[in-house]
């Protein structure tokens, strides 16, 4: 009882009524942290007549739809808001616009689908941090975003989170109306590449997440974007890296850049031998490149080792052709000569044949000797070369034969 007392007394002594008796329904304030608390209360909207002497507004897991211009009047004095998970769908414009003071709002896990261009503006750029981890509910919000940090002039920002956004491509420019921001945090997106733009205007930037994303590899523009940030922290840890040589100039830049990278959670994800492995520790022999400059200098002897065959076969051949030009009168009676030869024995060989073939026939080569000639061209052409041709020695022998059928006879 006397207890109870006491305790009245002292709640008496330290509220004046305006600070007690001004907590919204659903709500937790607490005047000597300045903090008001509501959360998981299934509020539909952000409550009116929060204390003004609140600092830090936690209103965390309830149902609220909208936020507009008329949510947080009558706030000045608040420094932190943190809003997330509150199925926030649309912002509208100059939301944030009495929060003179804001310095970090985290808007994190909700379902953005129209963002204001002047949402997120305030006079005097005072915010300095943004959470905006999860809370991008589509594509259309992404395009919405990039106008509303064009336009929101948040000049003044120095941390801003955009990660699990499922973003596939960061507009160029996005961030060029951040002159100050330090930290950047892009983890747990699909981002595939970074172009040349892609971080442009930000030249203050201390600390860069890129981690868990869908980077393969980075390309000679990425390379060159990166190196511009100059010496800052670089995360590209947990990326499905693909360890083949399309990925040396990477390694290179990797072993020699200025920036300082998680070189231990760099790792291969393909091929299935190189899975796992640390892609700063591998050789470029590992990735299956062929090292560019030994094979240039032994490309170059076989080249011109080839052109001098060429010059030399070329040589031979006029030679041959100019040996063969002196010798054509001999050439052609060889050639006559050869041909005769064949000829003879073909027809020697025919007669012979036609004797054993059929003995009644017997008589005919005798009585025919105008007609041999006509036996030996009809003898298919190509039989005659090349017999004659593949074997010019039998040109005795074949002479011989050519003479024997009239001696048998
Ligand atoms: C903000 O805080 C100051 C000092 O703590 C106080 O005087 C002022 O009344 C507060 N503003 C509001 C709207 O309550
Ligand atoms: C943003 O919010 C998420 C979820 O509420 C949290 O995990 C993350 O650490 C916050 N980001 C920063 C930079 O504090
Ligand atoms: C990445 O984001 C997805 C969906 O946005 C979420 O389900 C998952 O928990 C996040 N993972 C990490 C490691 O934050
Ligand atoms: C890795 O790169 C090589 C060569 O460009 C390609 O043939 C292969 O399909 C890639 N593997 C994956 C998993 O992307
Ligand atoms: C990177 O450096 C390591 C160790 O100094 C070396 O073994 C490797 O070949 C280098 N990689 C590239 C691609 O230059």
């Amino acid at each position: 009882m006397c207890f109870f007392a006491v305790w009245v007394f002292l709640g008496i002594l330290l509220c004046t009524p305006s600070q007690c008796l001004e907590c919204p329904f659903g709500c937790e304030c607490f005047a000597v942290t300045r903090t008001v608390k509501c959360v998981s209360k299934e509020i539909l909207t952000v409550p009116q007549s929060i204390p003004g002497y609140a600092k830090a507004v936690i209103i965390t897991g309830n149902n609220i739809h909208q936020i507009g211009p008329d949510s947080f009047t009558k706030m000045e004095n608040v420094t932190n808001i943190i809003l997330s998970n509150n199925r926030i769908t649309d912002m509208a414009s100059h939301s944030f616009s009495p929060l003179i003071h804001l310095r970090f709002l985290d808007l994190s896990e909700n379902r953005l689908a129209l963002i204001h261009p002047e949402a997120l503006s305030i006079p005097g750029s005072p915010l300095q941090e943004l959470n905006l981890s999860r809370s991008l509910h589509d594509l259309p919000a992404l395009t919405d975003l990039t106008t509303a940090l064009r336009w929101g002039g948040l000049r003044g920002l120095l941390r801003l989170d955009l990660s699990g956004n499922h973003l596939a491509r960061l507009p160029l420019g996005f961030f060029s109306h951040l002159p100050d921001l330090r930290q950047l945090f892009l983890t747990n997106n699909s981002l595939e590449a970074v172009h040349s733009g892609t971080f442009s205007g930000m030249n203050r930037l201390e600390l860069l997440d890129l981690t868990h994303n869908a980077f393969v590899t980075f390309g000679a523009d990425a390379l060159l974007e990166l190196e511009k940030l100059g010496n800052i922290r670089i995360l590209l840890g947990c990326n499905p890296y693909n360890c083949s040589c399309d990925i040396g100039r990477f390694a290179a830049w990797l072993n020699e850049s200025r920036a300082q990278v998680d070189l231990d959670a760099v790792r291969c994800a393909s091929p299935r031998g190189l899975s796992g492995a640390r892609l700063p520790g591998l050789s470029v022999h590992a990735i299956g490149c062929v090292d560019p400059v030994q094979t240039e200098v032994a490309d170059l002897p076989l080249q011109t080792s080839y052109v001098f065959l060429g010059l030399v076969l070329g040589l031979v051949g006029m030679v041959f052709l100019f040996v063969l030009y002196l010798n054509r009168k001999g050439m052609k009676k060889w050639i006559i000569e050869m041909r005769d030869a064949c000829r003879d024995v073909l027809e020697g060989y025919h007669y012979r044949y036609e004797m054993d073939s059929d003995p009644r026939l017997g008589h005919i080569p005798a009585d025919n000797g105008g007609s041999r000639r006509d036996l030996g061209s009809a003898l298919p052409q190509r039989l005659t070369s090349d017999t004659c041709i593949v074997k010019p020695p039998a040109d005795t022998q074949v002479k011989e034969l050519a003479n024997s059928p009239p001696v048998n006879r």
